[in-house]
């Protein structure tokens, strides 16, 4: 029985899916903090090249993907889907389920599809440096990864707590030639102000935005890059979902649920965006489920109103899910899901109907990762195993009532560097804050 569905490298999108030109309703804009008015291109020009700029507020629905960073994708897109027949056994349920492997790039995300693609287009424009944050260092990693191929220097603020419960993504964002920064730090005005007031300050990724923002205004030839939440992030990654469909044509299924964890939201708008055309266009009756954790639950008790990005106040409104941006979500052990907000773009689905959401406690989404690694080997990042929790809970159901559900989630990174979380797991000191 064919259980993986691999692709070949001449099947690698040719050009990213760009969900702003089908919603049904416009997308609200992001909106100037003083003036409180739709914010002009040219005002990110401060901290974002003009090309990716295009990006974030084109009307194309497809943008073709350069010749060298399909080259770069190459390296190991596309990534395989395959079926988890064994923790199908396991749970004795009739449900299919896929996944899709983005573990599989050098950083063991799927944030390198964003990073190679904005490194290239800064290189183009003629930056020399960016500047960046990074919860559990995925993003960091990433973004290292991808400067190291241009020649970019790469300034890194990782949140404190990451910083210290995550040494080998730090060593790792060294290997790749970044400087690394625990946020609050010492390098900006911001961050020596939260460290006078408590010094020690976890951190969070709000913060740790504000200090590259200010990074990036005080040093010359200098960019910032966000590893999430903007249009042109969620953009980049629709190549998940494009070669996905192929895939999932090669095993001879159609999903009925799709899942993917939210954190700023671009895994799941990557899985999801190019289903959510499908379901707009082509009236599929898919359920799309982003799921969150309890401790930080901007999707499902967030409200939806223009709140900034970062702690500091220094992005523009942006109209979003959000549990404000002064939050400070508990020290849980998915960093890369500690984020106050929601890409606009997913915020904006959830709003029109298009999706759901799901909020999980740490405990239950270890258990869903162990049972997944004891039946399908890979260990999954504890920010990819939200969706497993909510995978297992959806094949208990078809369980239940014997009906055959076909589950397709997002498996977005591996959890290779995150095992001091499982540790903290197997030694029964895990709490649910
Ligand atoms: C493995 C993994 N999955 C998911 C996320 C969440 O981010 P996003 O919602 O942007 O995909 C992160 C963030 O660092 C991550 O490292």
């Amino acid at each position: 029985m064919q259980t993986r569905f691999d692709l070949t490298q001449k099947d690698i999108p040719t050009s990213w899916y760009n969900l702003l030109t089908d919603f049904p309703e416009p997308l609200p804009p992001p909106l100037h903090p003083g003036t409180k008015e739709p914010i002009p291109p040219e005002a990110l020009e401060a901290i974002f090249p003009k090309n990716l700029i295009a990006q974030e507020v084109s009307s194309e629905r497809w943008i073709e993907v350069p010749e060298p960073v399909r080259d770069i994708y190459a390296l190991w897109r596309p990534t395989p889907l395959l079926r988890a027949v064994r923790l199908e056994k396991a749970l004795q349920t009739p449900a299919h389920i896929y996944y899709k492997y983005e573990g599989a790039s050098p950083a063991g995300s799927h944030k390198p599809n964003t990073a190679v693609a904005q490194a290239y287009f800064n290189k183009e424009a003629g930056t020399k440096r960016l500047a960046t944050e990074t919860g559990a260092g995925q993003w960091g990693s990433s973004l290292a990864f991808a400067c190291s191929f241009f020649g970019l220097e790469c300034n890194v603020y990782m949140v404190k707590i990451s910083y210290q419960q995550k040494p080998y993504r730090r060593m790792l964002m060294h290997t790749w030639g970044a400087t690394v920064h625990p946020s609050p730090s010492d390098q900006t005005e911001y961050g020596r102000k939260i460290l006078a007031e408590d010094p020690n300050c976890p951190g969070s990724l709000g913060m740790a935005i504000s200090e590259a923002i200010e990074d990036t205004m005080t040093h010359p030839n200098t960019k910032y890059s966000l590893g999430s939440v903007l249009n042109h992030v969620c953009l980049h990654q629709s190549v998940i979902g494009q070669e996905t469909i192929k895939q999932m044509e090669m095993a001879g299924e159609e999903p009925d649920t799709i899942i993917g964890c939210c954190g700023g939201g671009s895994n799941f708008a990557g899985l999801a965006f190019p289903f959510i055309r499908k379901k707009i266009k082509e009236k599929k009756n898919y359920r799309i489920v982003g799921v969150e954790p309890s401790a930080c639950p901007t999707l499902t008790k967030g409200d939806l109103r223009y709140d900034f990005g970062d702690t500091a106040e220094t992005t523009p409104l942006l109209m979003m899910y959000t549990l404000g941006h002064k939050f400070m979500p508990p020290s849980i052990h998915s960093g890369g899901l500690r984020y106050h907000g929601m890409a606009p773009m997913v915020s904006h689905a959830l709003k029109l109907g298009l999706m759901e959401a799901e909020a999980y406690h740490q405990t239950k989404i270890f258990e869903a990762a162990i049972l997944f690694a004891r039946n399908e080997g890979v260990v999954p990042a504890p920010e990819s195993a939200h969706a497993i929790a909510s995978v297992v809970s959806e094949a208990i159901k078809s369980r239940e009532d014997g009906k055959k559900r076909v589950i397709l989630f997002n498996l977005s990174g591996h959890g290779l560097l995150d095992l001091s979380a499982y540790e903290v797991y197997f030694t029964g000191k895990m709490q649910d804050p």
